[in-house]
């Protein structure tokens, strides 16, 4: 059922930090699964570039132990990884000086796509650019890849911005938002718009509130440097739940292209309201035991960052002009799970006398775990006793309706790549949208910064403070359960 892998064009792609943690993790497994299932051909280069002195060979090494450590591996034989090594090279290279750029002019091919992927810090991106620019390795026809974080407000978002178009094009220009390439967020836009049946009701006459949640069992213990000065809001908020935000909230576009895309989604981020602090919830976990705490882990004892936020936010246009959108996402919590649930309104009136329930239709999509998609319908309690009814889900578990080829379903990082590789910008963020949501962001940041505002504690496996139960309850509504 899963559709037929088709090849790339050949490439060579450069992923600068190719020795860091997301390219062992992620970058490089990824590749070596789109290799096994044919999308990249055996035509194909990947040259690490990183400051570390090694060799091809010290390199191929380290891709091979990635492989086995973070998966692909046991599917596949000794021949896949050895044909799939033999593809790659490295190159040490000097961001900020001369070393290595004349070494990796030399291995670019012409006739193939040119890709760089910058998995390095935002503040090397003006020096890699610029050298790419002077020892013409790069030209029009190459893609870069960013990744997040993109700024940490919006000046510095700009000014990164600018940076980039010094040297290229927005058409050339991928920066990543991971969440857009998970399967079920692309099924979000597939259940709205290849479906008679959502479109009509997906407003304020029907829909009563939307709620996102993206919760994590894990904690900051290990990259507490970088996370202490970026928080919750910075970190999840201003990127991935803002992706999500616009995704279940754009109009529709008139076709499925990247600029059709975004430009709807902009459109959400520019009509979104100013949020009033007495809506926002911040959160730090609190220490269980011999778990450590927030403040542990960030190794700052006196730190006001927050590993949790709920808030709730308005859109201001007529299609959802007094609805809800809650959001909430959390480090330490319950369980690893992160759904979109569409909450529609209550039945005017109730033809069946005694049934003093209150019966909701809402359709939850489920990103993970267990993707998929489930619609709560009300039907009557089988049984005789008259006419009582219960709500049951209709749900639409992908690894049970796709079965094997469920396994199959492609890693968002994966997919991003392959989209990079064939010019493919529909899943990527755009320069300005990125600079929006920035604008959105900024003044509750410095509101709750200018306040001092000390995060509420929580405990770990909780769902997050009290206060952001309450920030439902006060509307007259609930979460939903955090279920893994
Ligand atoms: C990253 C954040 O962008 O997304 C992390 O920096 C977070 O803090 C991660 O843990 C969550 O991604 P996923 O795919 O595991 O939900």
């Amino acid at each position: 059922m899963v559709s037929r892998v088709i090849p790339v064009e050949p490439f060579d792609l450069v992923i600068f930090g190719g020795t860091g943690d997301l390219a062992r993790r992620k970058i490089l497994p990824g590749l070596f699964r789109r290799y096994l299932s044919g999308q990249m051909t055996p035509e194909s280069r990947i040259i690490g570039a990183a400051r570390s002195e090694m060799d091809a060979e010290g390199f191929r090494q380290m891709v091979a132990d990635a492989i086995q450590e973070f998966g692909g591996a046991e599917k596949s034989e000794k021949k896949a990884i050895a044909e799939f090594l033999a593809r790659l090279d490295y190159v040490a290279i000097d961001a900020k000086g001369e070393g290595g750029w004349a070494q990796l002019a030399g291995l670019m091919r012409d006739g193939v796509v040119r890709a760089f992927y910058f998995s390095v810090a935002p503040s090397l991106f003006g020096d890699l650019a610029e050298r790419l620019h002077l020892h013409r390795i790069a030209n029009s026809e190459s893609r870069i890849v960013v990744e997040k974080p993109f700024g940490r407000d919006l000046e510095s978002a700009k000014a990164l911005n600018a940076v980039l178009a010094t040297h290229f094009d927005e058409t050339q220009i991928y920066r990543i938002d991971h969440y857009l390439g998970k399967e079920t967020v692309q099924n979000l836009m597939a259940v709205r718009f290849g479906n008679v049946l959502f479109e009509p009701l997906w407003n304020n006459h029907y829909v009563d509130h939307i709620q996102i949640t993206v919760a994590e069992t894990v904690g900051v213990g290990g990259r507490g440097a970088y996370y202490d000065k970026s928080g919750a809001m910075r970190d999840m908020v201003q990127n991935h739940l803002m992706q999500l935000l616009c995704l279940i909230a754009m109009e529709p576009p008139s076709k499925f292209e990247a600029d059709e895309v975004r430009n709807e989604k902009l459109k959400v981020i520019r009509a979104l309201q100013n949020v009033d602090h007495h809506h926002i919830v911040r959160g730090q976990y609190d220490a269980d035991g011999s778990s450590p705490s927030y403040r542990d882990d960030a190794e700052n004892p006196r730190s006001f960052t927050e590993s949790f936020i709920a808030m709730r936010c308005h859109i201001n246009n007529w299609r959802w002009a007094g609805v809800p959108f809650y959001l909430r996402t959390g480090k330490k919590m319950k369980a690893r799970s992160s759904e979109i649930a569409v909450v529609f309104k209550d039945l005017g009136h109730s033809i069946f006398e005694g049934d003093e329930a209150r019966h909701r239709n809402i359709l939850a999509i489920r990103l993970q775990p267990n993707e998929g998609i489930d619609l709560q319908v009300t039907i009557k309690e089988p049984g005789p006793g008259g006419m009582r009814l219960i709500d049951v889900p209709l749900d639409m578990t992908f690894s049970e309706a796709l079965g094997d080829d469920a396994e199959d379903v492609t890693d968002a990082y994966e997919r991003l790549i392959m989209d990079v590789i064939r010019g493919n910008q529909t899943l990527f963020m755009r320069g300005d949208e990125v600079e929006a949501a920035w604008a959105w962001t900024d003044p509750l940041i410095n509101d709750w910064e200018r306040r001092n505002d000390v995060p509420k504690l929580y405990d770990q496996g909780s769902a997050g403070p009290d206060d952001a139960l309450m920030l439902m309850h006060r509307d007259g509504r609930r979460w939903r359960d955090i279920k893994g």
